[in-house]
């Protein structure tokens, strides 16, 4: 008797290759984060910085890490080329571009925060798996310090460099303002690093930072603090669409707004708050509008970012909406104009965010 029998799938062995190769690849990529991390708490790449060449014994001297720790590490970082390799001498070399990317952290291309913040997502990856089957969503506070601080550490390099000379100045009016003496309010503004960064630059103006996170307000304060600024800048815990006042000059907001459940209701909130010449400065992840347009490694990255963090916070929230960090122009557009603004455009983009500029 016939079967109706599927004829075998054709599988081709190269690809099959070369696949488990490239995940072998991914499985050594997936580990360095946590090396990473490790190099960077451990002081190992700052002490490797601007060294020369190092065998073990010297790394392990200049930190005060146990030696066959440090030599296991150094044969990790540099059979991933993150450190070069002497087999005439034993030592390894941190070179200069990786010096600044990994100990600098001064630099727009500095790396520890991305993998901290890497590291603090798969660490708590069994928490949204087990959430996944049901849809709940794992809140933003639920989270462990690696994410607060990873996020900071991650977004603020990037802020020093674009947020002062090129961010602002894209925005219509807005830096002739703050210069005069402006009110800012910062929405979801987690450990506080933009609202500090604007207050510095413009010592006439006042900022009131807010976050629903108890815990980023706390540490927002103390960084205020050591910054010097805390007389003209205030935390508050609360979430976006419960900030307090009206008459804001600007309003900001820095990668928070797809995070949040309901971002309409924050933009109807944000209209509230601004004065009616008042402008609203958002700056989400660079996406295209389409799934298509980000499938590279930027894209990659925020969607991996997305399912662990964006996706689950906006999802614990009421409303739920879950744009996700890869929402793109388009979407955000909806949300700003359901907010009740009435022009939108972007202001800016760097190869990791979209700036855009919303007007009442
Ligand atoms: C990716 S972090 C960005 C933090 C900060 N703006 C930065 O750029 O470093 C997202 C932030 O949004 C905050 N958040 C999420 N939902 C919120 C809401 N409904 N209202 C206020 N803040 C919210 C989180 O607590 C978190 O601090």
């Amino acid at each position: 008797m016939a079967t109706l029998e599927e004829p075998p799938v054709a599988i081709d062995a190269d690809k099959l290759n070369e696949f488990v190769f490239r995940a072998v690849d991914e499985v050594g990529a997936t580990l360095n984060a946590a090396l990473v991390v490790m190099g960077d708490k451990l002081g190992l790449y700052r002490a490797m910085a601007g060294a020369g060449a190092l065998t073990p014994v010297e790394l392990a001297r200049r930190t005060g890490v146990a030696e066959r720790y440090v030599r296991e590490w150094l044969n990790a970082q540099a059979a991933g080329g993150y450190v070069t390799y002497d087999a005439k001498t034993c030592s390894y070399t941190l070179p200069p571009e990786q010096t600044v990317a990994l100990s600098d952290e001064s630099s727009p291309a500095y790396l520890p925060g991305f993998f901290q913040l890497a590291l603090g997502s798969v660490l708590d990856s069994p928490h949204v798996t087990e959430k996944a089957r049901s849809g709940d969503g794992l809140g933003w506070h639920e989270h462990n310090h690696n994410v607060f601080e990873g996020c900071e550490r991650f977004f603020r390099p990037g802020y020093n460099a674009n947020l002062i000379p090129e961010w602002l100045p894209a925005l219509d009016g807005v830096v002739e303002k703050l210069e005069a003496g402006a009110k800012v309010a910062d929405l979801g503004c987690g450990h506080g690093s933009s609202t500090i960064l604007m207050a510095q630059a413009f010592p006439n103006s006042t900022f009131v930072g807010s976050d629903y996170h108890e815990g980023s307000i706390a540490t927002a304060r103390e960084r205020a603090e050591e910054a010097g600024v805390s007389a003209r800048v205030s935390f508050h815990a609360e979430p976006a669409a419960e900030h307090p006042g009206s008459g804001y000059d600007l309003v900001t907001m820095f990668d928070c707004l797809h995070d949040m459940g309901d971002p309409v209701g924050a933009a109807r909130r944000v209209r509230q708050l601004l004065a009616s010449d008042g402008t609203w400065m958002i700056v989400e992840p660079m996406a295209g509008d389409r799934v298509e347009d980000n499938l590279n490694p930027v894209g990659r990255a925020y969607y991996g970012f997305s399912t662990f963090l964006c996706t689950p916070a906006s999802l614990s929230q009421e409303v739920g909406l879950a744009l996700g960090a890869q929402a793109g122009e388009a979407r955000i557009g909806d949300v700003i104009a359901a907010g009740g603004f009435t022009r939108f455009r972007r202001a800016a983009e760097t190869p990791f965010n979209l700036v855009f500029e919303a007007r009442p």
